[in-house]
């Protein structure tokens, strides 16, 4: 990298493209994950869920081309082929294919975890080098944590409880959610 943002140095420019290129590969996977559910969702819940994703799914693609155009700005290069996001990724495949709506969102809840901590560590790292991006970064979380609860809404009690609470795995919390769940 020869250049960045004028009057940021190159080693910080260095420091926040390396920081977005893992918010781009877990962007990336988001949406592709959110099209995933979308077509593998089935039961009474299917029309409700089957379309409250595909806004998700358009709003995370958003973010994840501002996101690769940020890195390009620093000087840097956004890498968005599937073979480095797997590659560089430190998690697993979503491990649910065809099954009902509830339990899709038990495991989605769990993707959100990930996606919206992993940004949360972003805004704190890019304070100082980069308020710009920091500033990008505060913009998505807000849209992603409302995601989050959307997602989160349909596995709460009236009691506030969680239907999933506790668990930390995709298929478990899937698991976790009982035949009879009635949301109230
Ligand atoms: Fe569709």
């Amino acid at each position: 990298m020869s250049f960045t943002i004028p009057n940021m140095t190159v080693e910080d420019g260095q420091k926040v493209a390396g920081i977005l290129q893992s918010r781009l590969e877990a962007l990336t996977d988001l949406h592709l994950t959110l099209k995933h559910v979308h077509w593998n969702v089935v039961g009474p819940h299917f029309i409700a869920v089957h379309e409250m994703l595909d806004p998700q799914v358009d709003a995370v693609r958003l973010m994840a081309d501002q996101v690769a155009e940020r890195i390009a700005a620093l000087g840097s290069e956004p890498i968005g082929v599937p073979g480095a996001l797997v590659k560089n990724r430190s998690w697993d495949d979503y491990s649910i294919n065809r099954a009902g709506a509830i339990e899709h969102l038990a495991a989605l809840n769990l993707v959100y975890d990930g996606v919206v901590g992993d940004h949360r560590t972003a805004i704190k790292d890019t304070e100082e080098p980069d308020p710009v991006t920091q500033d990008m970064l505060i913009g998505q979380s807000a849209q992603l944590e409302q995601f989050q609860w959307f997602i989160r809404a349909h596995l709460e009690r009236s009691s506030g409880d969680l239907v999933s609470a506790g668990e930390i795995h995709e298929t478990s919390a899937a698991g976790s959610v009982p035949a009879d769940y009635d949301p109230a």
